[in-house]
């Protein structure tokens, strides 16, 4: 049995349908079912009707079988949602009946872990309860920690419009590279990294009296830190509250870590969800999208297929015609721009029906509520790294079942919900992992490392972590953060690294951004750093225009590789004055620029702190390509027989297709990031001279290790290599 902190605040020891309010909600369900479809004999009929609803919709040979594991099935209903004033709505959330002992509850303890379901108010109502009772007083401010971009903003959003206040006055949100606050502001919600970053500046926090770490049990890298961090400042801050709050989830980890903090229990709202599992793997889910049933339906899927998933059922309900009810087809991912975001919290119109297509953000962080299905085809995308080459991969993988229990909670919320699975119940079991593995685990730690040295943070190796990384992880951090110069041999920060941790980017990025110093090219490689920053979402290739759209890409290749291609197009841009309309014609995506824009208008920004004169190389690309080597001579491979190996650690990986040295071959190449889909990818590359590895990295590189080059170029001939060539 777990261990339960003397002091735990739980306000119910069992389980919403066992516990006080079984009562109510009994009735509830009574009444919705009877609503529905009363005598059981009409239940069945209406789970025909529902089962004939999605044959209709998928074409025959498309069917899958689904079985249910849950044979008591309540009956379906569509909880019409009432029209409630926002006060009502804020009112009527779970968390409102524990206002005041919540409010106590924090009075008393200093550190509190607080527990509830998704969608019981913790994120939107917590720092408002906490602005009630007095805790801005004085100017000081309380901050909210988001794992994710979008949350971050969209519920900052909510609470502006629960407080009719304008966002950015006295609630807003900060996010790398976009600063929604004022003067005025005094509930903030950030990114967990910009909360991080916040300790440059104010490394005891002194303007907060609250700090929500949010989200706790996603776990994230820069959530983990923040726990040592906060902890710490804790000690010396008795004033400072903070607050854990987490999805159910976990808890007792956080109140171990936090010497046994106690655990405020939000008793949950929560109604059965049916799982389906099919009988069968599915090979490919894509085409297995369903929909169903006069409701709302949430289909996880990752990133990069949100789109063509998108496109796809707008394309079937075309087909189906007035067949079928209107159906909104919305999507939520992390870059979609925030105008689109809102529109998944729109109440839908009556008769018509919502599918929201979302990745995992879905999962805990956002709530969109009237969801009644959800389809899991129970994968992720999540970072891997190999502590022993240094390379970060990103993997699609089985979610966790965690995860997976997650987004079938998605389903519950406002009624009896149904999740399919899109795999077995024996994957189920077997193929999927518990929980997920903390990121702290899974990642290049250069970043933090680089961010607590400029803390003053010496001893990594003895720092409170509450899982720590892996040993060889952190030593190859600091490894790495010494080639790039940013640390001495005893491992203490330099002059470049302080300037590095000045930039809020990945310390490769920042090194590329202060050698355009030296080679005198730091406006192209500002541009540069910022299309990198949205690079996989700049060329736009709609399915029905994939001729057009990769001519329009062709025309935009200038040699030397895709950083010079990704300069080209922001130029182009700039000349077209920023328009909307050259993009279109050029099937490069508008917010993407607009966001490039954003960034690199940020970093110029903080040339002045790190004391860059912007400057151009006035056409000549050789320097652009030193700066990037100059930054990325970690990511070298060298071509030979077998194709492409990293230099260092002679790993096999290949040039992506969609990149402009595709068919060129170049011999020496770096590239920005490695991709594991179906094999290793590179991901942007540049051409680059052997030579300049001795020039910008000595001692890293030995000349022997290059030597069996020239720095020559190879015989350009379409793909050929020397063999082909003899
Ligand atoms: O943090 P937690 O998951 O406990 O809940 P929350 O994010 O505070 O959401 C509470 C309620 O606020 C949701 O059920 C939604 O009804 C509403 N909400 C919204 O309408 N729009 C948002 N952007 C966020 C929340
Ligand atoms: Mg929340």
């Amino acid at each position: 049995r777990r261990k339960v902190p003397q002091r735990d605040l739980e306000l119910e020891e069992t389980p919403m349908e066992l516990g006080g309010e079984q009562g109510r909600w009994e009735e509830e369900r009574l009444k919705t079912a009877s609503l529905s479809f009363g005598a059981k004999k009409e239940r069945e009929q209406g789970m025909r009707q529902e089962q004939e609803k999605y044959q209709l919709i998928l074409e025959e040979d498309e069917m899958i079988d689904f079985v249910s594991t849950d044979q008591d099935t309540p009956a379906l209903s569509q909880a019409e949602l009432k029209k409630q004033s926002m006060q009502e709505v804020r009112r009527s959330l779970p968390i409102f009946p524990y206002r005041e002992d919540l409010l106590a509850a924090i009075h008393e303890h200093q550190i509190l872990v607080i527990e509830g379901e998704t969608g019981s108010g913790k994120t939107t109502q917590i720092p408002q309860y906490l602005l009630e009772d007095g805790y801005t007083k004085g100017g000081m401010k309380i901050g909210c920690t988001q794992p994710r971009r979008v949350a971050a903003m969209s519920v900052a959003a909510r609470v502006a419009e629960e407080m009719s206040v304008k966002l950015g006055n006295e609630v807003g949100y900060s996010i790398r590279f976009e600063d929604c606050t004022s003067e005025r502001t005094v509930l903030k919600y950030m990114t967990d990294g910009m909360l991080l970053r916040e300790f440059l500046t104010e490394p005891d926090l002194a303007s907060y009296s609250v700090i929500i770490i949010d989200e706790a049990h996603e776990r994230t890298l820069h959530t983990d830190i923040l726990f040592g961090l906060i902890k710490d400042i804790a000690r010396f801050r008795s004033d400072l509250k903070v607050l854990v709050a987490s999805a159910t989830l976990d808890t007792e980890r956080f109140s171990c870590f936090f010497d046994d903090a106690p655990v405020f229990r939000i008793p949950g709202r929560r109604f059965p969800v049916d799982i389906y599992y099919t009988k069968n793997k599915i090979y490919c889910y894509k085409e297995q999208v369903l929909i169903m049933h006069p409701s709302s339906c949430c289909t996880f899927v990752l990133q990069e297929e949100i789109e063509a998933c998108c496109e796809l059922l707008q394309e079937r309900c075309r087909r189906l015609g007035s067949k079928i009810a209107e159906l909104l087809v919305l999507p939520i991912y992390a870059n979609l721009p925030s105008d689109m975001q809102a529109k998944i919290f729109n109440p839908t119109p009556p008769g018509a029906r919502k599918v929201v297509v979302a990745t995992n953000i879905a999962e805990t962080s956002l709530t969109i509520d009237g969801i009644i299905y959800v389809i899991d085809p129970g994968f992720c995308k999540q970072k891997s790294y190999n502590a022993r080459t240094g390379m970060e991969s990103l993997i699609v993988t089985p979610c966790s079942r965690a995860s997976a229990n997650q987004r079938a909670g998605r389903a519950g919320r406002v009624a009896a919900g149904k999740c399919f699975r899109l795999y077995t119940a024996w994957a189920f079991k077997h193929e999927m992992e518990e929980t997920t593995v903390p990121e702290i685990q899974r990642t290049n730690l250069g970043n933090v490392v680089l961010l607590l040295k400029s803390l003053g943070i010496n001893d990594l190796i003895h720092f409170d972590f509450m899982d720590p990384p892996p040993h060889e992880t952190l030593v190859l951090a600091l490894e790495q953060l010494y080639a790039l110069g940013a640390l001495n041999h005893l491992g203490e920060l330099t002059k470049l690294g302080r300037r590095m941790a000045e930039l809020p980017v990945d310390p490769m990025l920042s090194k590329m951004i202060l050698a355009s110093e030296q080679y005198k090219c730091s406006e192209e490689v500002l541009t540069i750093a910022a299309m990198l920053s949205v690079n996989n979402s700049i060329f736009y290739r709609p399915k029905d225009k994939v001729v057009h759209a990769d001519n329009a890409r062709m025309n935009f290749v200038v040699p030397g590789g895709d950083h010079l291609v990704l300069l080209n197009v922001y130029t182009q841009w700039v000349e077209s004055g920023y328009s909307t309309q050259w993009c279109y014609e050029n099937f490069i995506q508008f917010r993407s620029m607009r966001r490039a824009r954003d960034v690199r208008d940020q970093l110029e920004g903080l040339m002045d702190r790190i004391e860059v004169e912007v400057v151009s190389s006035q056409g000549d690309n050789i320097p652009i390509r030193k700066a990037v080597t100059a930054g990325y001579f970690y990511h070298t491979a060298r071509l030979s027989k077998g194709g492409y190996k990293t230099v260092k650690h002679q790993q096999t990986v290949y040039v992506h297709p969609n990149s402009s040295l595709f068919e060129e071959q170049p011999r020496w190449l770096i590239y920005h990031e490695l991709v594991f889909t179906t094999k290793e990818f590179m991901r942007q590359v540049i051409e680059i001279e052997s030579g300049w590895l001795l020039e910008v990295a000595p001692h890293y590189y030995k000349s022997k290790e290059l030597e069996d080059s020239s720095s020559k170029k190879m015989p350009r001939k379409q793909g050929k290599t020397k063999e082909e060539l003899g």
